[in-house]
């Protein structure tokens, strides 16, 4: 449902700004569907839980004959200054996305592993194959969050602790593996995968902005994972355990599956 902002999520806004920047950094990419052309022509996007926009923003800047619509459950998106051709709505994807069928040329939806249950995704893909056009693309973003590449064990007590936590509330820790199905059960054709191992906590400077970033989400949900273990209740405790996590993950090379899909709405004969 949709909320004002709190100074919480004001919080969050900012950490998700820099992810996009350490995404765009490592990648070297905003996205992988075949639509560069189209964007330069002028086509109508889709932001699907755009978040406080970065994503939206740049890609507005650089493609100014295209239009963009951000859309997301809480208005952490700026609302007065904005490109001219990016407009935001407020609304719950996995209910309803409030625009009529075959609106959208090209649909992008990233980290929203983090917001979506199960039934939620079944309802989200559903609502994002009606607004896609025939023979528009989709494209879907989301990192492995239970299984990291080169994990060791200290890394490995995190992930699944975590992971286990995304379970027992219904949410999907694999859905960046599950994606290639359920678009197809969806309805979607010719699923593209494109996948990027991410370096973690590696000496050079993306490595170690990305592991900030990982550290800071860990320390963030050390309630919640102190209910399985119950010795990191101690703050001091746990960061010192992710702290070593963070050592582990250099000396083993980890890195973080990262998925990006794309696929079509077949077009019509
Ligand atoms: C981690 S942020 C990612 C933002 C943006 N996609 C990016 O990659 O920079 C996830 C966003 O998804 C939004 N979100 C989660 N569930 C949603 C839903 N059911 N409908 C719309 N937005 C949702 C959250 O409010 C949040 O702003």
């Amino acid at each position: 449902m949709a909320e004002n902002i709190t100074k919480m999520q004001k919080l969050q806004a900012d950490r998700v700004h820099q992810q996009h920047w350490i995404l765009r950094y490592a990648l070297q990419r905003n996205y992988h569907a075949p639509v560069t052309d189209l964007l330069d022509q002028g086509i109508t996007v889709l932001d699907s839980g755009c978040g406080p926009a970065t994503w939206t923003f740049e890609m507005g800047e650089t493609y100014p004959n295209s239009k963009f619509y951000g859309i997301d459950a809480l208005n952490v998106f700026p609302e007065s200054i904005k490109p001219p051709n990016v407009e935001f709505c407020l609304s719950n994807i996995a209910i309803k996305i409030p625009f009529p069928d075959n609106t959208f040329d090209y649909i992008h939806q990233r980290l929203l592993i983090l917001g979506l249950t199960n039934d939620d995704w079944e309802n989200a893909l559903k609502e994002l194959y009606r607004v896609l056009k025939p023979g528009g693309y989709v494209e879907i973003v989301e990192p492995d969050m239970q299984d990291l590449c080169n994990m060791g064990p200290y890394l490995h007590k995190t992930q699944y602790t975590m992971s286990d936590m995304l379970l027992s509330r219904n949410m999907v820790p694999k859905i960046a593996i599950e994606l290639q199905d359920r678009l197809t059960r969806t309805g979607f054709v010719d699923v593209v995968l494109k996948m990027t191992p991410l370096k973690l906590n590696h000496t050079d400077k993306f490595g170690q902005l990305l592991w900030e970033d990982y550290r800071h989400a860990y320390l963030n949900i050390r309630p919640i994972m102190a209910k399985s273990n119950p010795e990191w209740q101690d703050a001091e405790v746990y960061a010192n355990y992710i702290d070593l996590c963070g050592k582990e993950a250099k000396e083993n090379k980890t890195c973080v599956n990262w998925y990006a899909y794309y696929a079509q709405k077949p077009s019509v004969s």
